[in-house]
């Protein structure tokens, strides 16, 4: 038995975006951005189910989205104050459920931000089959900016060797069991304060965590600028 579901965070309120709709439900082509991420996902056969995870408010306009672009493998769940309290809701949708019938337990969980519809099935195959068998594993992008320490009077501490460092991006995947078991044992200020589900992952499950370069395309929606090339990706796509 080795089934893969996917969690999708989408309970975010955009806010570097500026705009006043959260950018995943920004629209394309009369889409909305979450649900060219979703079709990526649909049309891949091995991955069984998708949980979305959004706030309250949005809760019945995804679920009209999910009616409208027919997207059938889709069960919306809502999300918390943080990233991570959003994505352990998401991965309780597959124990305990409080709407609707209950998803089977997959061995494998992939993690993708709703806001990066790019991702393709090869990468999510390398990250789900690393997952595996390493138990937890995450796409990684080389470093664009030197990352600097500054003293809190804003002067230069240190700065960090650049191309010993990688910049943390998404898909990640995980034995079910290892993140699961990471969020029930980590704290409140994680849940509050931390940004990376694979440290989490390390320090409260003990698994190791299998890095995988991944290509440009992961790229995460997260200004104005980016949604402006999303949409130009996109109709080039269809086009
Ligand atoms: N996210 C979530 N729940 C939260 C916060 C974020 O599910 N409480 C999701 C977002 O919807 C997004 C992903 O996590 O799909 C990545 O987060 P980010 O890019 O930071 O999105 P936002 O938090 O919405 O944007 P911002 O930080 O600019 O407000
Ligand atoms: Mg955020």
């Amino acid at each position: 038995d080795f089934t893969v579901s996917v969690v999708l965070p989408a309970a975010g309120s955009g806010e570097r975006t500026g705009l006043p709709t959260p950018k995943q439900f920004c629209t394309f082509l009369n889409r909305p951005l979450i649900s060219f991420t979703i079709e990526t996902f649909e049309r891949i056969p091995w991955i069984k189910s998708i949980v979305v995870v959004v706030a309250k408010e949005s809760r019945d306009p995804m679920l009209q989205i999910v009616q409208q672009f027919c997207h059938t493998k889709v069960k919306v769940v809502e999300g918390g104050t943080t990233r991570h309290r959003s994505i352990f809701s998401g991965l309780q949708a597959f124990i305990e459920s409080s709407e609707g019938p209950e998803l089977p337990k997959p061995k494998v969980v992939i993690i993708h931000d709703a806001v990066r519809p790019f991702v393709d099935e090869e990468f999510l195959l390398k990250i789900t089959l690393a997952a595996k068998e390493q138990g937890a594993s995450g796409a990684i992008r080389p470093l664009v900016s030197t990352v600097i320490a500054t003293t809190s009077e804003g002067f230069l501490d240190h700065s960090l060797e650049r191309t010993k460092y990688r910049a943390s991006e998404m898909p990640q995947g995980f034995l079910y069991d290892v993140i699961y078991q990471a969020y029930q044992r980590c704290s409140e200020f994680d849940f509050e304060f931390g940004t990376e589900c694979l440290h989490l992952a390390l320090q409260y499950s003990g698994t190791s965590a299998k890095l995988i370069e991944g290509p440009p395309t992961l790229w995460k929606v997260t200004y104005k600028r980016d949604l402006a090339a999303a949409e130009s990706i996109i109709k080039e796509s269809l086009s």
